[in-house]
């Protein structure tokens, strides 16, 4: 629990302070065991999911391209279906374990809030500008709550757009409420670009930053 501490209530947590305040020869734990494992098993599940869903895609593809069988998984249609609805269970019992140990034990309160327009502006501006610091891994900046937060939505709308194509007439309601399958095929699409894309630039900062990739895998 501890690396849970709360932020403090400004938006502009990771910019340089003259102050400084810097912790970096900190050696307090930065991220609790629950959350190394379920991130690590969440990494492992998306990768499967996305390689087996392009494989799926191929056999029946809603734009005018499909997938290098290089980066697919699971060799033909049959086979990527196997490993999609695999994964599946993977990800969805270990996002649900993930969603009630963050809101259970307040981490999700304590490091994605508070949030503001003008936070991540100015976090951006600081970003771009070279001048967002690394020194306190123990808070999130604003670009990185609003990333966070956001992924754990598009999390939520990909298992669910999921189901409401796997099973559109038993979560017909579901399937209705994305506007039906074939709206639903596309948010399904959407949100794995939207994964995609988060992965290729988190993936670059945690390599940029390799504190915070140490942290994730021993804790400190
Ligand atoms: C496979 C390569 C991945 C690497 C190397 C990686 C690396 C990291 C690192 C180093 C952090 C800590 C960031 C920090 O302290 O600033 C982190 C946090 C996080 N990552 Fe990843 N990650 C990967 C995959 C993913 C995927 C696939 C997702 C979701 C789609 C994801 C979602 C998150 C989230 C939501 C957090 C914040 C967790 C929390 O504080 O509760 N990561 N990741």
């Amino acid at each position: 629990m501890s690396g849970t501490t709360v932020n403090p209530s400004d938006s502009l947590s990771g910019i340089k302070s003259a102050g400084g305040g810097a912790e970096s020869g900190s050696r307090k734990l930065l991220q609790p065991a629950w959350v190394r494992i379920v991130h690590w098993v969440n990494a492992i599940a998306m990768v499967m999911m996305i390689m087996s869903g392009w494989q799926i895609y191929n056999a029946s593809p809603l734009f005018p391209f499909s997938f290098s069988r290089s980066i697919t998984l699971g060799g033909w249609l049959g086979g990527a279906l196997l490993w999609h609805f695999a994964a599946m269970w993977l990800l969805m019992v270990n996002g649900l374990v993930y969603l009630a140990l963050g809101l259970a034990t307040g981490r999700f309160r304590n490091k994605l809030l508070p949030l503001s327009a003008r936070g991540v502006f100015a976090d951006t501006k600081a970003a771009l500008a070279g001048k967002l610091s690394h020194d306190d891994l123990s808070t999130y900046n604003q670009v990185q709550k609003l990333l966070y937060g956001g992924i754990i939505v598009v999390g939520i709308l990909i298992v669910l757009s999921g189901l409401s194509i796997w099973k559109p007439v038993q979560f017909q309601y579901l399937t209705a409420l994305f506007g039906g399958y074939d709206v639903a095929r596309y948010v399904h699409f959407a949100c794995m670009a939207l994964i995609v894309g988060f992965l290729v630039v988190h993936v670059a900062l945690a390599i940029l930053v390799p504190k915070s990739l140490r942290a994730m895998i021993v804790g400190r």
